[in-house]
């Protein structure tokens, strides 16, 4: 039976909607039988027509645009001057046909408004929320968002976005560990020394510096999205692939991650990118790019070492790190096994075998130290890699199934996103009080020297 929904998008004016959002449904709806109507509300002025046309060139992007034709008809852009006004929103979810998403692409304090005057609207039975992040600001934030919420729909409907969920590999960490002896058998503190989850991009702001400038990478990233795969890297086996049991063990690795020896300053670095150039685009300064306030002293490069105080974990850092303009695209989850010892007639120590996972392609890249090619008393270093192909859906289509179905696996539950605050609390705190140097480094470069 076909399902039938509206999405409700509060802010549908902005990047995200047009950038990841309808490309997004657009590769879902193209393969999966769902009937949807569309609706955007926001302060810009545009008509239905254009609406429309832009759902279609969403489509356009992903598959034919003529894919879109079905869902034109009812699909509707309502311009709201105030998204918090109680009578627009009640009028909103009345032009919804069916039973409402309602979609919150709009920043923090915004969502915490709306969500605060939806507690005077008649949501229909199974109104479902979904909230972009990063949500909230802080910890205190976030619980006041949640217990707002709490009041509004049942927890089971409310579907915290982190796109990262929806990226193929992210899933498929729990498939490589679980299904494999080969990797079960050495995924803990005994056999492994370190984990460092990477994803340095190469794209600087893209007109996103207005929102950007007071997140910074450690909000924009590490809270929002590398703790949620540190969660899926380091998590007990779920009993069963349920949103109950999936979520709980991750929610189990968060509650037991801290930043390393509680220690902030020691284990973070911050930095924000200078003049340089990436391939051949060349970059500003952060400091001069539009929408940014050098005095925020806002990082666009962050890195964290936090430990995970279970058993199968304890004493083995795990190094989370994000930035923006760097010179190579990196979106890696690295796994670093211990050193064996000296093999004798070897002529030394091997050096440790490590396994790559790219949270992006779904590839896998095993290091193992094997005989030299030429001569068999030497050891040489080999890697071994599987590729996969990419998923039917776009990360955003991905998380949008979930939604659609009612399914809130793939999205991040009330505790967890309080989790993630309270890991990086101490961090941000000590980044207020300019404990840690802001460095900087030339856009295109690796990094700060030293990092
Ligand atoms: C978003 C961040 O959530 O994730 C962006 O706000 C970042 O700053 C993006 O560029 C990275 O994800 P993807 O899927 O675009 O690589």
């Amino acid at each position: 039976m076909t399902k039938s929904v509206s999405i409700l998008i509060l802010g549908a004016g902005g990047d995200l909607t047009k950038r990841l959002l309808l490309p997004g449904l657009a590769s879902l709806l193209s393969v999966h039988d769902y009937d949807v109507q569309v609706l955007g509300a926001a302060r810009e002025e545009r008509t239905d027509e254009q609406w429309r046309q832009l759902i279609r060139d969403s489509f356009g992007q992903v598959t034919d645009p003529a894919d879109a034709d079905r869902f034109l008809e009812s699909a509707r852009y309502i311009v709201t001057p105030d998204v918090t006004d109680v009578a627009r929103l009640q009028e909103l979810i009345a032009a919804c046909d069916h039973t409402p998403i309602i979609y919150f692409a709009l920043p923090p304090a915004v969502t915490a408004a709306v969500c605060a005057a939806l507690r005077q609207v008649d949501l229909p039975e199974g109104t479902r929320l979904a909230l972009e992040k990063p949500f909230g600001t802080d910890l205190r934030s976030a619980r006041a968002l949640n217990r707002l919420i709490a009041q509004l729909v049942p927890e089971e409907q409310v579907f915290r976005i982190d796109h990262f969920l929806g990226m193929s590999m992210v899933l498929n960490i729990l498939g490589l560990r679980f299904a494999n002896q080969l990797f079960e058998a050495v995924w803990n503190g005994r056999r492994i020394e370190r984990v460092e989850i990477v994803y340095d991009e190469t794209l600087g702001l893209e007109g996103r510096g207005g929102y950007y400038d007071h997140a910074g990478a450690l909000i924009d990233m590490l809270q929002s999205h590398l703790l949620e795969v540190l969660a899926l890297v380091a998590m007990e086996q779920p009993p069963k692939l349920n949103e109950v049991e999936l979520r709980s063990n991750a929610a189990q690795v968060l509650r037991a991650t801290h930043v390393w020896d509680d220690d902030p300053v020691a284990n973070s670095r911050r930095a924000r990118y200078t003049a340089g150039k990436v391939g051949d685009r060349s970059l500003p300064s952060y400091a001069d790019e539009p929408g940014v306030d050098p005095a925020l002293k806002t990082e666009t490069l962050a890195q964290v070492t936090v430990e995970i105080d279970t058993a199968r974990w304890r004493g083995v850092p795990f190094v989370l790190r994000s930035g923006k303009a760097l010179g190579e695209k990196v979106t890696q989850v690295r796994v670093h096994m211990r050193p064996v010892p000296e093999i004798p007639g070897f002529g030394g120590a091997p050096a440790p075998d490590s396994i790559m996972l790219d949270v992006k392609s779904g590839a896998v890249e095993l290091d193992l130290t094997m005989n030299g090619s030429g001569d068999p008393f030497t050891l040489e270093r080999s890697t071994l890699v599987a590729k996969k192909e990419p998923g039917d859906l776009l990360p955003y289509g991905q998380v949008l199934h979930g939604i659609l179905d009612g399914d809130p696996l793939l999205s991040v539950r009330a505790d967890m996103a309080e989790e993630c605050w309270r890991i990086m609390g101490p961090v941000l705190r000590a980044w207020k009080k300019d404990e840690v140097p802001l460095e900087e480094y030339p856009a295109g470069s690796s990094g700060p020297e030293g990092w």
